[in-house]
């Protein structure tokens, strides 16, 4: 499967703001930060979601997060975000990244693909130990989860947090170094 992750820029097409669309609002608790009506709009949010990438304008509370988009043959079908560290929130909900495949590529293995890229970049940015959270009835994306080596470590009231080690030795870095 010949895919690809690229960071948000600015601007971006109106394929990306298209995509952004047909997700929606977002579903089991990830939100979709690129919702909004109008492409013009959609130009104006971009720099500021660029700028959090780097702790500039973040919301109170929030820490620095970069948005990576899935091309997979030239277009846009899905996009993740990247936390750089968590807090005491984070801990309980939301984790280090969240993933989205638009509605019309999904099963298709694009959703297991993206969170590979993301883990790499994870990687990239020094962490260690990435933490994954996930409503315990998001089958699929449990599975997407497991397939990049999560092992489920609590299910608190419904709700799934694993981890994923990213040191060299851990069965992500080995999936990742034979791709
Ligand atoms: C979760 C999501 C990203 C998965 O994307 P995807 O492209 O469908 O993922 P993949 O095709 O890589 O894998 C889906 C896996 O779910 C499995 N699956 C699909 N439907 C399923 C079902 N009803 N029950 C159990 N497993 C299911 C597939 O068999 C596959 O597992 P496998 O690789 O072991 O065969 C996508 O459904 C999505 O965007 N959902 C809405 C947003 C969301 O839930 N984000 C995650 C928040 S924690």
């Amino acid at each position: 499967m010949a895919v690809e992750l690229r960071e948000l820029t600015v601007p971006e097409s109106k394929e990306i703001y298209e995509m952004a669309r047909e997700i929606g609002a977002g579903e089991n608790g990830f939100v979709n930060s690129l919702y909004i009506a109008g492409y013009s709009k959609f130009l104006k949010l971009l720099p500021v979601l660029r700028d959090y990438s780097t702790g500039v304008g973040l919301p109170p509370g929030h820490v620095p997060q970069t948005l990576y988009f899935l091309y997979a043959e030239g277009r846009p079908i899905g996009y993740g975000k990247l936390r750089h560290w968590l807090t005491d929130s984070l801990r309980v909900t939301g984790g280090h990244i969240g993933y989205c495949i638009r509605p019309a590529a999904r099963g298709m293995g694009y959703g297991t693909a993206l969170l590979a890229g993301l883990l790499d970049r994870a990687r990239g940015l020094g962490i260690g130990r990435t933490l994954l959270t996930c409503n315990e009835d998001n089958a699929r994306s449990r599975r997407v989860i497991e397939n990049n080596g999560g092992r489920m470590a609590e299910l608190d009231n419904r709700y799934c947090r694993y981890w994923i080690d990213l040191s060299n030795d851990s069965p992500a870095a080995d999936r990742d170094k034979s791709k």
